[in-house]
């Protein structure tokens, strides 16, 4: 059995990333109605990998036989007004969620729960990539999106994302 403290953080994970999902969402949609279809796609990849992540909590919950406990998933409420200010929420939303995984750390942590830390070790790495890439994109948009062809290639470039599944497997 696992600390109760750290399964409903655990819990509590499975809904952020499942909220991390819509708001990617929100976000592509934002993005193809702008009819910028590449930035869309990189989004809604996005947000596939959102979804995987929270499976992987719940599947972790589930492998250390701890009940699941899904709650309401908010609704991406972010309202954008032009094309540089979704990947700013996208940024802060990532620093917000390395936080939150690296609470369950420390919770772990401090319970010596071992497991649970090694499970977190790949969202710590994860969560370090995922900034990476909102950082870059947004020096990208800077620097090239009030520029037609500058954003048109850029667009070209997200297009040409494809989804993979996480290597972490439980
Ligand atoms: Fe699942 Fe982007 O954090």
């Amino acid at each position: 059995m696992l600390n109760e403290k750290v399964v409903t953080l655990l819990n509590t994970q499975i809904n952020k990333e499942f909220f991390s999902a819509y708001l990617y969402l929100g976000i592509a949609n934002y993005y193809k109605d702008e009819g910028l279809d590449g930035f869309s796609n990189w989004y809604t990849i996005q947000a596939q990998e959102e979804r995987d992540h929270a499976m992987l909590f719940l599947q972790y919950l589930q492998n250390n036989s701890e009940k699941v406990v899904l709650e309401a998933i908010d609704k991406p409420d972010a309202k954008f007004s032009d094309l540089l200010s979704p990947a700013k929420a996208a940024l802060a939303h990532e620093q917000y969620v390395t936080n939150s995984i690296h609470e369950i750390y420390d919770a772990a942590s401090g319970v010596k729960d071992y497991r649970t830390m090694q499970f977190l070790d790949w969202f710590v790495k994860e969560q370090g990539e995922e900034e990476m890439n909102a950082e870059t994109l947004i020096k990208k948009i800077q620097l090239f999106g009030s520029d037609s062809k500058g954003l048109y290639l850029l667009d070209q470039e997200l297009a040409a994302r494809v989804y993979t599944a996480p290597s972490l497997v439980l």
